[in-house]
């Protein structure tokens, strides 16, 4: 069958066939598929969806479209964790060396920037000297002196996410559950480890926005570790605001810095600490009982900050930073963005917030756009806190202000303010194990 019948099959609403779907897989790794017919057989899946069993045979051919790692001599129980993306989610950067503090390995593959969401590599890159290129030796050497290592992903894993993945950020293919379900699981499966938690983001900063969407997704990515022999676990989360106060790069840093040092916004410190022991759990390291208690006093103890300093080390980075921020990109410039009336904060749209920090230079439009690790967006008003009419609720960090003209109005409009105060969701919204 030619790949334009496969297209127009998956147009019809038929369910592909195993050999469809490894010849798009195959033929994506080997760049014999052009850019133009893989996007069209993308947006057939999102509009048309995909069963189980499609999805299944989706990730199996984006695992065998690389290596496996295998981590089994490693020393430790190997637990990782992945986000489906949000707005200011840096919880990675905190969660992995608490984890590792924590006694579990936490071998980590990110990727970067998707959309209006951020990504834990150019997060980590704004580190001056860390490298994410690390070969699979250097990783597992890192594993084992550090107890974490966080890389991008290398050629040789799961590559025909690494070129779909690209090709779905500029073709408006993301948000679809059989691709990220398979896009996500495909890398971890290839990565080895013995278990996985994921982060389920679910709002309107989130590719899911809907609850049942969300659960849907939690539900297909824990069905597919299972099958690939992955201990796996997903919290559906909350993603309707940024995470904490700060979205872009280096600026992320400084916030998850501030949190190993005790210092961090309440709801990055409890969704880290609770996913550390959801880790802590699944890895066998500690009870139900107290392995939220364990994860809070490897935060209190500075165990953790430790292994943060001890990661960048290992990558080559500019410890450095851990002490002094200026060492890190800056934004040369701020422009405040205030409340529009006195009240409460109700809501502070992530998605909004996000693009705002993508229009600002700290995301990237096009796979190849450059980005500007010292942009960002600063929240000073957290939904629920009580403002001043005029008072500053987002701040705008950048260097370049071509953007700057949207990322206001963009700001503008994420900003919701109440008369009384707001009934704040709940951060975490469900769990499927
Ligand atoms: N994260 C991934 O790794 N893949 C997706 O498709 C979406 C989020």
């Amino acid at each position: 069958m030619s790949f334009v019948d496969v297209i127009a099959k998956k147009r019809d609403g038929r369910a592909l066939l195993r050999e469809d779907i490894e010849g798009f897989v195959t033929g994506v790794t080997a760049a014999e598929i052009p850019d133009y017919q893989a996007a069209a057989l993308l947006m057939a899946i999102v509009i048309r969806g995909m069963s189980d069993q499609e999805t299944a045979w989706l990730t199996e051919a984006m695992v065998r479209s690389g290596d496996r790692v295998d981590l089994s001599d490693i020393p430790g129980v190997k637990v990782g964790k992945h986000s489906t993306g949000g707005v200011g989610d840096k919880v990675s950067l905190v969660l992995a060396p608490l984890a590792a503090a924590c006694g579990v390995v936490v071998p980590k593959m990110s990727g970067r920037g998707l959309g209006h969401t951020g990504g834990t590599l150019d997060k980590l890159e704004s580190i001056p000297g860390y490298r994410t290129d690390l070969t699979i030796d250097q990783f597992k050497d890192v594993l084992r002196r550090v107890g974490t290592s966080i890389i991008g992903p290398t050629a040789a894993l799961a590559p025909a996410d690494r070129r779909l993945y690209a090709l779905r950020d500029v073709t408006a293919t993301v948000s679809s559950v059989p691709l990220i379900a398979a896009s996500v699981m495909s890398k971890k499966l290839a990565e080895g480890g013995d278990a996985l938690v994921l982060d389920v983001k679910c709002g309107r900063g989130a590719f899911m926005t809907s609850p049942a969407d969300a659960r849907e997704l939690a539900r297909r990515l824990v069905a597919i570790g299972a099958h690939g022999g992955l201990r796996t676990e997903a919290l559906v989360t909350a993603m309707d605001s940024p995470l904490g106060r700060a979205v872009g790069n280096a600026v992320e840093i400084v916030e998850c810095l501030e949190t190993l040092k005790g210092r961090g916004p309440a709801d990055l410190v409890t969704l880290a600490v609770t996913l550390a022991a959801r880790m802590l759990v699944l890895g066998g390291r500690a009870g139900e009982a107290d392995a939220e208690a364990g994860a809070r006093r490897a935060l209190a103890s500075g165990a953790a900050l430790d292994k943060m300093r001890a990661l960048i080390d290992a990558h080559g980075g500019d410890s450095r930073v851990v002490d002094d921020y200026t060492r890190l990109p800056q934004a040369t410039r701020r422009s405040a963005v205030p409340a529009p009336a006195a009240g409460f904060v109700e809501a502070i749209h992530a998605d909004l917030v996000g693009r705002a920090s993508m229009a600002l230079g700290a995301g990237r439009r096009r796979i190849d756009d450059p980005i500007d690790r010292g942009a960002g967006v600063l929240v000073l008003k957290k939904p629920g806190e009580p403002v001043a009419a005029g008072e500053t609720v987002l701040e705008l960090l950048f260097n370049d202000d071509r953007g700057l003209a949207q990322a206001s109005a963009l700001a503008r409009e994420a900003i919701q303010v109440a008369d009384a105060p707001p009934a704040l969701p709940p951060l975490v919204l469900g769990r499927v194990a």
